[in-house]
């Protein structure tokens, strides 16, 4: 059993991830149109990671007898200007989420709700994973360079990250 606050407080961030898919979605969608397949399936995965987020905090409150509350998701951009700026604004994004989920924690410890804090700390390693691989892709954009010349590489490096991320998640989709 939650409070109805802590309910509250989770349901908005069932919202934020939401909204972080469909945000990773339209990225998606942005790659796909400019023909940068890598970064296409790259940031498709990002969105279901975040979809899987959404779903944790909705099987969680079910799990506590509260109630999971889907709400409208804003509408997001549909242009990028580059890969590079792209990724600058999943980093930023990412920055966010992991403020919202600190908040979060920082809520639970106030209420000792140990149940919550508990289930919470998976989403803080799961940010601190987050910002450490946007933050490596970042370096490697700054190393190939970001001229129209550079996004081939920048491509072709994506679809390895991706590779590599699928394998160290047992090849799920
Ligand atoms: Fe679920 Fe990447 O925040």
């Amino acid at each position: 059993m939650i409070s109805k606050e802590m309910e509250s407080r989770l349901n908005d961030q069932i919202a934020k991830e939401a909204y972080a898919s469909f945000l990773y979605l339209s990225m998606s969608a942005w790659c796909e149109y400019k023909g940068l397949n890598g970064c296409a399936n790259f940031m498709k995965r990002q969105s279901a990671e975040e979809h899987m987020h959404m779903t944790k905090l909705i099987d969680y409150l079910f799990e506590t007898n509260a109630r999971a509350i889907i709400s409208a998701i804003d509408q997001p951009p549909a242009d990028f200007t580059d890969p590079k700026s792209l990724f600058e604004e999943v980093l930023g994004h990412e920055k966010h989420v992991t403020q919202s989920i600190n908040e979060l924690v920082e809520y639970a410890m106030v209420e000792k709700d140990h149940s919550t804090y508990n289930f919470l700390q998976w989403y803080i390693e799961e940010q601190r994973e987050e910002e450490n691989l946007m933050r490596s892709i970042l370096d490697k954009i700054e190393l190939i360079g970001d001229s129209p010349q550079s996004l081939y590489f920048i491509d072709k490096e994506l679809e390895a990250i991706n590779n590599t991320v699928a394998k160290a998640e047992g090849g799920e989709e």
